[in-house]
C-alpha cells in the first residue's frame, strides 16, 4: 500500500511534460507542447501536453489524462505500479513494506516480467564486480575491448556465471517464481523423456537451465529505461558451432520488432541532433557512446522493421545508416533504405571500409576523427547507390538502365509527392537522364504497385488507420489560411477515385413527390459546386475538374485509369498519389467507426468534401475582411465589412453544423 501522503507527493512532483517526454518528442506551442501521439500512428502532431493543467490529450484518438493515467495506458501498468514508477523517477521515498514472496507472486504478470528482468540485470552486473569469475573473465573481456568503466556502468553490462543454472537457482531462492523466469525468457524448462524404457515405466523429469550462462550480458532497455530483455555474447573463440550472441525470445514485455537497442540512452540526443544513427550491433552502440556520439541505436537481433523505424520517427525524421561495408552490410543497407523511405523518413548511408564496423573503427581513431569521418562520408541514398553500383555500370547502357530502375524503385516508395520530385531531380542530375523519363518510369511502378495491392488485399487499402484531420492545430491553420488546397484536393480525390460510381439521392417527380434516384458521384459533386459558383484555385485540380465537367456533358465519366494514362505527366503523378493514399475519415467518424470502406459512405464523403470546401472559402473571405478591418477603413466601408462578416460567419456556422464539426474557439 502506498500512503495518501506519498501519493500527493508523487502527484506534486510529476511533470507531465517530462513523463510524456520519455515517449514523445515535444515541441513548445505557446504555453503548451505538442507531439506525435504515442497511442496511434500519425505523421502530423495531434497530441497536446499542458504543463499548467498537468494533463495530456490526443485530439486524434482521444487518449490522454494525467501522468499516472498516461503511464497506465502506455505501459499497461496498474495504478500502484504507475505511482511506484513515478516515485522512482522523482526520487521520492515511499513507505512500503518490503515485498514478501507472496506479494511478488500476486503482482500482475507483466510487472512480474519487469521485476525478474531487472533482478537479472542487477545480478549480472554484480557478477561482473563481485565475483572472481566475473571480474577476471567478464570485466577482463570488456576492458580488453577497451570499454571504459563509466560506459560499462551506463549500459549496465554484466556477466553470467559459467554454470548451467547459476542464475535461476539464485532467482528462485530469493522468491522469484519459476513461471515468470520462464516467461521472461531467462530460464528454460526442459524434460528428460527416457524413451529407452518400456512405455509403462516412462519417467518424465523436468529440469531447468539458464538461457544465458558463461556470457557477457547486454541488457536491452525500453524507451523509459526499464530492462526488458538481454543479449549475451559468448567469450569462446575455440568453436564456431556456438552462436556468438544469444538473445531473449519474444515475451510479453519484449516485442523485438518494436524495440531498438540503445533508444533509452539515445533519445535525448536524437532530438537535439535531429538525426539518428542506425548501427548493427550492441558493441557499436556502446562504442559510439564512448566516442561521444549518443544519438545511436541498433536493431540488434532482428533485421530492421517498420516498427523500429516508427519508434525513431517519434524523435526525428532523419536516419543515417552506419553499417559494415561487407556484402551482408550492403544488402542490409539496401533493405534499410527502402524501409525507411517507405515510412516517409530521410535516409543517409555510410558503409565502413575494410571490414570495420563503428565499434572497431572508433577504436582506431579519435572521437573527433570519427565524427568528421561520419560527417564527410554520409551520402544520400541516390549518391550511395550510384557510387556503389557505378563502377560496373560505366560504359554499359543496359546496366545503367538497370541501376536507374533500381533507384527509381526506391524513390517510388516515398509517400510524399513533393519529396519524390526532389529525388527525381537529384537522380536526373547524377545519372544524366531526362526528368520526364524518370517520372514516367516512376508512375509506372507506382501504378503497378497500387494495382497489385488492390488485387492482393482489397480491404487493406481501405482499412488503414486514418491519418487524422488536424485542422485544429493553430500553426497549421496559419500556414494554410490563404488557400483551400486541402479541400480542393479532397474534391479531386473523390472525383478520380469514385467519379463514375452511383449514389442515391432524393429528388422530386413531376407531381412533386419525393423519389430516390441514382446519380453519379461526379454529377452530384459538380452540381453542388456549380450551385455556389465555386471554381478551384489550384490550376492542376481545376483542369481535372473541367475534364469531368466536359465528360459529364458527353455522359461518359472516366475512371482513374484514364488519368493514369493522361498525356499531362503532372496529372498522372497526382492521380497515382490520390489513388494510393489511404483516405481520411471525416471528423464525425473518428470516434465510432474506424474501419469503413469509403465506398459505403460515399454520399457522406462527397457532401463532407463539398461543405468543407465551401466552409473553407468562407473562412478565407472572413479572414480577408478582418485584415481589412484592422487597417482602419472609413466608417462607411467598416459598417459594410462588418455586415458582410456577420453574414459570412452565419453561413459558416451552417456549414460547420452540416459538417458535424464542433467549432473551435
Ligand atoms: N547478432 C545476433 N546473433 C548472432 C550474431 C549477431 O543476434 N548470432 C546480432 C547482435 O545484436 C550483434 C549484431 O547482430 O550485436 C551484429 O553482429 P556482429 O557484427 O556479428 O557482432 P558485433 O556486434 O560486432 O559484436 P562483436 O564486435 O563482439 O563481434
Ligand atoms: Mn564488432
Amino acid at each position: 500500500m502506498i500512503t495518501k501522503e506519498d501519493i500527493d507527493k508523487i502527484f506534486d512532483a510529476a511533470r507531465i511534460e517530462e513523463v510524456v517526454g520519455d515517449y514523445v518528442a515535444l515541441k513548445k506551442r505557446g504555453a503548451n507542447l505538442i507531439g506525435l501521439c504515442p497511442f496511434h500512428d500519425e505523421k502530423t502532431p495531434s497530441f497536446y501536453v499542458s504543463p499548467a493543467k498537468g494533463i495530456c490529450k490526443c485530439f486524434g484518438c482521444g487518449k490522454g489524462g494525467n501522468a499516472v493515467n498516461f503511464l497506465m495506458e502506455k505501459e499497461a501498468m496498474t495504478y500502484p505500479d504507475a505511482l511506484r514508477f513515478l516515485a522512482k523517477k522523482y526520487n521520492i521515498d515511499i513507505q512500503e513494506e518490503e515485498q514478501s514472496p507472496e506479494q511478488i507472486q500476486s503482482h500482475n504478470d507483466r510487472e512480474s516480467l519487469f521485476v525478474v528482468s531487472s533482478f537479472a540485470q542487477k545480478h549480472f552486473s554484480e557478477n561482473l564486480y563481485n565475483t572472481d569469475e566475473g571480474k577476471s573473465v567478464g570485466l577482463g573481456y570488456f576492458k580488453e575491448r577497451g570499454f571504459r568503466e563509466d560506459i560499462i556502468q551506463k549500459f549496465q553490462l554484466g556477466y553470467s556465471i559459467n554454470h548451467r543454472s547459476a542464475f535461476s537457482d539464485i532467482a528462485i531462492a530469493t522468491g522469484h517464481k519459476l513461471e515468470y523466469l520462464v516467461k521472461a525468457g531467462l530460464t528454460i524448462e526442459y524434460s528428460n523423456n527416457r524413451e529407452d524404457e518400456p512405455a509403462s515405466e516412462t519417467t518424465t523429469e523436468t529440469k531447468i537451465s539458464d538461457r544465458f550462462w558463461g556470457r557477457v550480458m547486454f541488457p536491452i532497455h525500453n524507451v523509459t529505461g526499464r530492462v526488458i530483455a538481454f543479449g549475451g555474447r559468448t567469450l569462446r573463440t575455440d568453436t564456431k558451432k556456438i552462436a556468438k550472441y544469444i538473445n531473449s525470445p519474444e515475451t510479453e514485455i519484449y516485442h523485438k520488432s518494436d524495440v531498438l537497442y540503445g533508444i533509452y540512452f539515445a533519445k535525448k540526443e536524437i532530438i537535439n541532433q535531429d538525426n539518428c544513427f542506425l548501427v548493427e550491433g550492441y558493441t557499436d552502440v556502446v562504442s559510439m557512446h564512448q566516442a561521444g556520439i549518443e544519438n545511436v541505436v541498433a536493431s540488434s537481433g532482428t533485421s530492421l522493421t517498420h516498427g523500429q523505424i516508427k519508434l525513431i520517427r517519434r524523435f526525428t525524421n532523419n536516419i543515417t545508416i552506419l553499417y559494415d561495408g561487407d556484402s551482408a552490410g550492403i544488402k542490409a543497407s539496401f533493405r534499410g533504405i527502402d524501409l525507411i523511405l517507405e515510412e516517409g523518413l530521410n535516409v543517409k548511408v555510410l558503409l565502413f571500409p575494410n571490414g570495420d564496423d563503428p565499434d572497431s573503427y572508433s577504436k582506431k581513431v579519435s572521437s573527433e576523427q570519427l565524427k568528421e569521418f561520419i560527417n564527410n562520408n554520409s551520402k544520400d541514398f541516390i549518391s550511395f547507390k550510384t557510387n556503389l553500383l557505378m563502377n560496373d555500370v560505366k560504359n554499359d547502357p543496359i546496366k545503367k538502365a538497370g541501376l536507374i530502375k533500381e533507384i527509381v524503385e526506391s524513390i517510388a516508395l516515398i509517400p510524399e509527392a513533393i519529396y519524390r520530385s526532389v529525388y527525381v531531380k537529384e537522380c536526373s542530375r547524377i545519372m544524366d537522364v531526362e526528368e520526364h523519363i524518370l517520372l514516367s518510369e516512376l508512375n509506372k511502378i507506382r501504378s503497378k504497385k497500387f494495382n497489385d495491392k488492390k488485387t492482393q488485399a482489397p480491404e487493406q487499402h481501405t482499412e488503414s488507420v486514418p491519418d487524422f484531420d488536424t485542422t485544429i492545430l493553430e500553426d497549421k491553420k496559419d500556414i494554410t489560411l490563404s488557400n483551400a488546397e486541402h479541400q480542393e484536393r479532397d474534391v479531386i480525390r473523390i472525383l478520380i477515385n469514385y467519379g463514375n460510381k452511383e449514389v442515391r439521392v432524393d429528388s422530386q417527380d413531376d407531381e412533386g413527390n419525393t423519389i430516390e434516384i441514382g446519380v453519379t458521384v461526379a454529377q452530384l459533386l459538380i452540381h453542388e459546386l456549380q450551385h455556389d459558383n465555386i471554381v478551384l484555385d489550384n490550376l492542376l485540380y481545376n483542369s481535372i475538374y473541367n475534364e469531368f465537367v466536359e465528360h459529364l456533358e458527353k455522359e461518359s465519366i472516366p475512371d482513374y485509369n484514364y488519368f493514369i494514362g493522361h498525356e499531362n505527366s503532372a496529372i498522372c503523378s497526382l492521380t497515382i498519389d490520390l489513388i494510393s493514399s489511404p483516405y481520411s475519415l471525416s471528423n464525425w467518424e473518428q470516434h465510432s467507426i474506424y474501419i469503413t470502406r469509403e465506398e459505403d459512405i460515399l454520399k457522406k464523403s462527397i457532401l463532407s468534401a463539398v461543405y468543407a470546401l465551401k466552409s473553407r472559402r468562407l473562412e478565407i473571405m472572413i479572414h480577408d475582411i478582418q485584415k481589412r478591418l484592422k487597417e482602419n477603413p472609413e466608417e462607411e466601408e467598416m459598417i459594410q465589412l462588418m455586415q458582410t462578416q456577420h453574414q459570412l460567419l452565419e453561413a459558416k456556422k451552417e456549414f460547420n453544423a452540416l459538417l458535424g464539426r464542433t467549432i473551435l474557439k
